[in-house]
């Protein structure tokens, strides 16, 4: 019985590889994949493209008067298959990837209200479950009782290597301050911090190969129908 539908939550520091991943099982058994990063990085880019950040600060009162008004939504494109977040019905899958948005997105994904927002949106999508989600919190606090949670980690030296190979980027020492700042932001803010769940499954990947680590996460998935099948 293969067809029972779960809720996959996959957690972990930024550029350790989850998304990839979670893609990856996503398209192999048909769930459906929601980056949960891009819509905290889509409310971000929302501020800077409206001056709601200023230095170093986000317009809290403007910000919370406008949530209203930020509509998220991912798309499939038809050419290359892959899934593309829009904002206000604008393509914006580049821009929410830049440098400036990375600088200030841990600003506002420590805002009580933007969480609040973002994680009633994602539970409304993994409503029917068959989802595999990925973010920092999604098996703590959006999706609690998922039946699979993976905590991934990788040594900040191995993530700023792969990221300056993906950005074509040099300085490989610039990347590795910019992910040791996020690390520590993520997992020391006040509204649910980066924690591996009890009941999760905790991933290394530092040595392990993108095909590697596919075969690993769809293993712990048939063991998981295996188990509940059991039940
Ligand atoms: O995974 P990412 O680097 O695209 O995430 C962008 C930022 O959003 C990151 O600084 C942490 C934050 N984030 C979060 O607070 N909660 C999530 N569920 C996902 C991302």
């Amino acid at each position: 019985m293969n067809n029972r539908l779960i809720t996959i939550a996959i957690d972990g520091f930024s550029s350790c590889g989850k998304s990839t991943m979670a893609k990856e099982l996503a398209r192999r058994i048909g769930y459906i994949y929601i980056d949960s990063g891009a819509m905290y990085r889509a409310v971000t880019l929302y501020c800077l493209d409206n001056n709601l950040i200023e230095n170093g600060e986000v317009h809290r009162n403007a910000l919370a008067a406008a949530m209203d008004n930020i509509a998220i939504t991912f798309m499939t494109n038809p050419s290359t298959g892959r899934q593309e977040t829009y904002l206000n019905g604008v393509c914006v899958e580049q821009e929410i990837r830049s440098m400036r948005v990375s600088q200030s997105v841990s600003l506002v994904s420590q805002i009580d209200f933007v969480r609040e927002a973002l994680v009633a949106q994602q539970r409304a999508l993994g409503q029917a479950k068959g989802i595999v989600m990925d973010g920092r919190d999604i098996g703590t606090a959006v999706f609690p009782d998922a039946e699979l949670k993976i905590y991934v980690t990788a040594s900040a030296r191995v993530r700023a290597e792969r990221r300056a190979a993906e950005m074509n980027d040099a300085d490989i020492y610039a990347i590795e301050r910019n992910i040791i700042m996020r690390d520590e932001m993520d997992m020391t803010r006040q509204i649910s911090p980066l924690r591996k769940a009890d009941d999760a499954i905790e991933l290394d990947n530092s040595h392990m190969t993108i095909d590697e680590q596919n075969a690993w996460l769809e293993a712990r998935y048939n063991e998981t129908l295996e188990r509940l099948n059991k039940q």
